[in-house]
């Protein structure tokens, strides 16, 4: 019985801290999780006039979503709030009116940042989307994670300073996934 949650990662960058993040959780999740890496980056800017007539890579993003259990945002900050390569991302799942991907969809949200607010903003911003969305989100614990010497180990692992703050994050985020896929 596989859970399947769909990693969606707010940057492109090909070095990218918040995806090497993504990465490191698979290796938090306990047997019966798996993680789906979602594509954003062939996604079309979204244009409202093609709700009737998707592209590939809109339907793939929609069945992806569609066929996930739970929801895990990893994005930076970008100018105080989420990345527009994210919130395109976003807007395309959610159309047309009536038939989003995302409702009810269990979620959790992480963000690695070089500054010292660790993604805070963004997070707030991303919360108010998915509020909408009906998308229900981990509220606590939050998780905004600085880049610094030692976050990643030699083996892209998260490293021994951040690993037990963040296995536990992993823990309740599950039990929150959990909860919701079980309807309870
Ligand atoms: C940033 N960065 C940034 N950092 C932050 O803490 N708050 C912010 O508002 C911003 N704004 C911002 C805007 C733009 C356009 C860029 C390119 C960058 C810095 C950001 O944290 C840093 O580039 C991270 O490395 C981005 O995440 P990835 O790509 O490494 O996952």
């Amino acid at each position: 019985n596989e859970y399947q949650i769909a990693v969606i990662v707010g940057s492109l960058r090909q070095d990218s801290f918040n995806r090497k993040l993504a990465h490191a959780m698979v290796k938090l999740l306990p047997p019966g999780f798996s993680f789906k890496q979602i594509q954003i980056d062939d996604l079309p800017l979204y244009n409202q006039d093609d709700d009737s007539n998707p592209t590939e890579p809109v339907k793939r993003l929609k069945a992806e979503i569609g066929a996930a259990h739970g929801l895990l945002f990893v994005t930076p900050e970008y100018n105080r709030s989420i990345p527009g390569v994210l919130k395109n991302a976003i807007d395309h799942a959610s159309r047309p009116y009536g038939q989003s991907a995302w409702s009810g969809k269990p979620a959790g949200v992480l963000g690695v940042s070089v500054g010292a607010i660790g993604t805070a903003m963004a997070q707030q911003h991303l919360r108010n989307i998915l509020a909408y969305l009906d998308i229900p989100t981990l509220g606590q614990p939050e998780a905004f994670i600085q880049m610094k010497e030692g976050l990643f180990d030699a083996n892209g692992d998260i490293g021994t300073d951040s690993r037990k703050f963040l296995q536990n994050w992993m823990d309740r985020y599950i039990t929150w996934v959990e909860k919701h896929v079980s309807g309870a």
